[in-house]
């Protein structure tokens, strides 16, 4: 079977190391970048780190407005999905990369697969929620993560093809853990001690594009008295400089880091604080305390197995929670069993059901 897979930002790399390196197996794989991440750590990285395999094509379409940027990923992924005449097209999760994907399948009639489908935050504000509505909606395989995103595709009437693979980056991180502790010296580099330290990621377009939920999470970060590691987004970096924003002494920025790093800053913080769906679900699998910068989270397994706490941008509700939030309480598996990657392959061959 050939199979155009549709990638263009940070965390579908990092989904589609494990799904790549199992379809592979037994299909041929057309591998197209759109260029909506280009910075070498915010793309290249990954995929030396990863071992992906080097994208067929890379459209370059870069940044822009979400109307602008979707129609012109929408226009070249078209071209290449009529010269490659693909049995498949495979997209992930919710990004503007994965709506044009999904669109030009569509309109051609070409079987749409989606990995990471059915999660919802019941916010039509996001525009991750509108991307992943509109992917579900046109998807005829629909590879869910959780029992709660299968629950979610039914309440929309949604029941034929649809899979609970369990989650690939449950996969991603059970492949690299060890890599990282071997391969990565970000702790020594940035002379970190394990559990010294918070690790935050905001990059979410609610807290960036929002000057007064922005400042709060940073005053909350300036107020906390931890050491707080931060990556920062390029998003992010943009809007606290345009916001005139201050960082005190004890937040430390360092650029976006590469996923090995990344595994080793999380597996060794004493508690993330994010506005990111990545980040959170990785918290959860390596057991550290997460602090969701948001009004709402699709991965309400996380919060509910009190691993996860929503915070939104409230100064006071992240100051107490980076004082106090200690769960100890079980990790369900709810993700899986480390095996999706291997369980789409065989929803694609056809072997599984
Ligand atoms: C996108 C996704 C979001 C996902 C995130 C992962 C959409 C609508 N949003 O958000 O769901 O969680 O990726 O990180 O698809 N920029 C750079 N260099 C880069 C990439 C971006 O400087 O390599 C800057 C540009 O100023 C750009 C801004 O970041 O305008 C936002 O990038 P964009 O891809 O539009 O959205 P993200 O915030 O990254
Ligand atoms: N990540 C990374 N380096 C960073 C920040 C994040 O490798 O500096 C990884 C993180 O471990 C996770 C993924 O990127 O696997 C999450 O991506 P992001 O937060 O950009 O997007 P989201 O998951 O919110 O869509």
């Amino acid at each position: 079977m050939r199979i155009v897979t549709i990638i263009g930002a940070r965390p579908q790399f990092i989904k589609a190391a494990p799904v790549s390196r199992a379809i592979r197996r037994c299909n041929e794989e057309i591998l197209v970048h759109t260029g909506q991440h280009y910075d070498e750590n915010m793309s290249e990285i990954f995929f030396h780190e990863l071992d992906i395999p080097l994208p067929d094509y890379n459209l370059a379409i870069g940044s822009g407005s979400h109307g602008w940027q979707t129609g012109h990923m929408l226009i070249a992924i078209e071209d290449i999905l009529l010269k490659s005449k693909p049995d498949a097209v495979l997209v992930y999760g919710d990004t503007n990369s994965t709506l044009a994907g999904a669109l030009a399948a569509s309109k051609l009639l070409i079987p749409l697969v989606h990995v990471e489908a059915g999660l919802r935050s019941f916010n039509k504000a996001m525009p991750e929620e509108q991307n992943r509505i509109l992917t579900d909606h046109v998807s005829d395989m629909l590879l869910c993560p959780t029992q709660t995103a299968v629950a979610n595709l039914a309440k929309e009437g949604i029941r034929q093809g649809v899979y609970n693979t369990g989650d690939v980056m449950y996969d991603a991180v059970l492949y690299n853990k060890d890599i990282a502790r071997t391969k990565s010296d970000v702790l020594a580099r940035l002379n970190l001690q394990s559990g010294g330290y918070i690790l935050a990621t905001v990059h979410r377009a609610e807290n960036t594009d929002n000057k007064e939920r922005l400042s709060a999470i940073i005053e909350a970060f300036n107020r906390c008295g931890e050491r707080i590691v931060f990556p920062v987004h390029p998003r992010t970096l943009k809007y606290i400089s345009e916001y005139g924003l201050a960082l005190s002494g004890n937040i430390m920025v360092i650029e976006p880091v590469g996923y090995l790093d990344m595994l080793m800053l999380e597996s060794n913080a004493a508690k993330i604080v994010t506005d990111s769906g990545g980040v959170q679900k990785e918290a959860y699998f390596l057991g550290i305390p997460c602090i969701t910068l948001r009004r709402q989270t699709e991965w309400v397994e996380t919060v509910s197995a009190g691993w996860n706490i929503i915070a939104d941008s409230d100064e006071r509700i992240i100051l107490n929670a980076i004082r106090d939030f200690n769960p100890s309480s079980d990790r369900p598996p709810y993700f899986g069993d480390g095996h999706a990657a291997q369980k789409i392959a065989e929803i694609l061959d056809g072997v599984a059901v």
